[in-house]
């Protein structure tokens, strides 16, 4: 059943709960709204940060009356909202129809829209669990979110699309959390089709023949040890009317399984590694929130699919593959095959000279250490691209920084009989030699960014809107850069990085 979102102006009478917000400075000063009771709250030792809820006895008629700390009043952003959101979801789960005033309280600086969409965002995630494998599971009574507010429409628009953004966001939750054995690249592949008739955008597959016409040496060096095909996958949506200004180009890593091939990965490596496909995912359920956000440039998505895995007739160390430009690449290391299906869809992605490519991989293990598991890593050859989507991940309050594409680096990984070699030999800034890797294969002159979201695409802990398992990291980044996709891009040449 989904959730419905719903504004009015007072507090309804028809509700089961009602959470009043309340800011950290006002229970210091026990000046906390009505109907709430200072002195109990401080004797519970309620304090009013962010996400802090606490349940208040002598309700009338039934109804429960929950303290929500909003935290410093001058601290507050439209981001808090997401936690805000969340912690409703989260202590909201026996009751039906739950009321709060948190949106009418907030301070000037906050945009209500931001705010809305934000919350709206919070409860749909908070709300979020995998039950697909579950005989059973606790049953979840929250139906209708009533936000008290006297924003009217544009509230009410902004709770819709936060509520749309954050149904895609677990859809690429759902395709993480689903097992290796079960979501093969067929099974993915035919999903898409499902996603792409429920959300209104084109999707194309080609199966293990036409990707053999299409020369993807890449993705079927990575395939040769496995007994499941390969699948790669396009997507495309425009913009319902008028010229698209741009056309931006979304690249997901879908390894649905990955053992490290002949390079085998330990039992404990291989744990996370149903969620190799995040990338893809993340990108497919990114087309899924386009017709509710409808940015004003035209979307395509390319998707390799495969497992990796030692079959008999594994890629072996040393073999070389040719990629569709014709770079030859020699595979020192088969779990280092992220890059080698990237390859060939960058290079597809290229052929259609956008005006941007944007990858998503869970690539390296070396991110995680030097960014740990809540931060991605940014690697980009264009500083407009780049700095647009620091800010999409700011908005979306999701953790990215940025890294070198160091060129001292990029000799290691040439090799001593083909183009170039997928591994450097080396363990130094193997999330940057990964990228450099990947720059191999966009076109001349195309600003290019890569996300490396091994860290941050799934989590190990529950807290608050993010879930233990598949977090869905990126679509909210990827929505916010689409809709506010930056003009005057320079065309594929950052400063040197030395
Ligand atoms: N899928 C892994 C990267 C990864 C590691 C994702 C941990 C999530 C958590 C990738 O295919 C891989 O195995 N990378 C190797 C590269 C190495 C062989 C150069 C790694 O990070 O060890
Ligand atoms: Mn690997
Ligand atoms: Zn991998």
């Amino acid at each position: 059943m989904p959730l419905r979102f719903q504004t009015t102006r007072a507090v309804p009478d028809a509700i089961d709960a009602l959470v009043v917000g309340v800011f950290a400075d006002d229970v210091a000063d026990r000046t906390v709204p009505e109907p709430l009771d200072a002195s109990y709250l401080s004797a519970q030792g309620f304090t009013g940060t962010l996400g802090d809820v606490r349940a208040l006895p002598g309700a009338s008629s039934g109804k429960t009356l929950l303290a929500l700390g909003m935290g410093r009043r001058d601290e507050l952003t439209a981001s808090s909202y997401r936690r805000l959101g969340a912690t409703i979801a989260l202590t909201s789960v026996r009751h039906r129809r739950v009321a709060t005033t948190v949106l009418s309280v907030r301070t000037e600086p906050v945009d209500v829209a931001e705010a809305a969409r934000a919350f709206a965002e919070g409860v749909v995630l908070g709300n979020y669990r995998f039950t697909t494998y579950k005989s059973e599971f606790p049953p979840c009574a929250l139906e209708r979110i009533v936000v008290v507010d006297d924003g009217g429409r544009s509230t009410t628009n902004a709770l819709t699309t936060g509520q749309a953004v954050a149904d895609a966001v677990c859809i690429a939750r759902d395709l993480v959390n689903e097992p290796g054995g079960t979501l093969t690249p067929s099974v993915f592949a035919e999903r898409a089709v499902n996603y792409g008739k429920d959300y209104g955008f084109a999707v194309r597959v080609r199966d293990e023949r036409a990707i053999k016409r299409a020369r993807l040496g890449g993705l079927l060096g990575v395939n040769r040890g496995s007994f499941e095909p390969p699948r790669f996958v396009e997507l495309s949506w425009s913009p319902p009317s008028g010229r698209p200004q741009a056309t931006v180009a979304l690249v997901g890593k879908g390894i649905t399984f990955d053992s490290g091939g002949l390079s085998l990965k330990t039992t404990a490596g291989m744990k996370v590694m149903k969620g190799d496909m995040a990338g893809a995912a993340a990108v497919l359920a990114t087309f899924c929130a386009l017709e509710a956000t409808r940015p004003p440039v035209k979307v395509v998505g390319y998707l390799p699919l495969t497992d990796n895995m030692p079959g008999s007739d594994a890629t072996r160390i040393g073999d070389v593959l040719h990629i569709r430009n014709g770079t030859t690449v020699e595979v020192l290391n088969t779990d280092a095959e992220g890059r080698l299906v990237l390859a060939d869809a960058l290079v597809l992605a290229s052929e259609a000279r956008p005006s941007a490519i944007v990858d998503l991989a869970t690539l390296t293990g070396a991110c995680v250490v030097a960014l740990g598991s809540r931060i991605a890593g940014l690697l980009a050859n264009d500083d407009v691209l780049a700095d647009g989507l620091l800010a999409a991940a700011d908005q979306a309050d999701e953790g990215l920084w940025r890294l070198p594409l160091a060129e001292h680096l990029r000799p290691k990984l040439d090799s001593e009989i083909a183009d170039i070699k997928n591994v450097s030999g080396d363990r130094d800034g193997g999330a940057v030699v990964a990228a450099l890797f990947l720059r191999e294969f966009v076109g001349t002159g195309i600003p290019w960014a890569h996300l490396d979201i091994a860290g941050p695409a799934d989590s190990t802990e529950h807290d608050g809107e993010i879930r233990k398992g598949g977090t869905g990291y990126g679509v909210r980044t990827l929505v916010r850069l689409l809709e506010d996709f930056p003009s005057g891009l320079s065309g594929g040449r950052a400063p040197g990085a030395g």
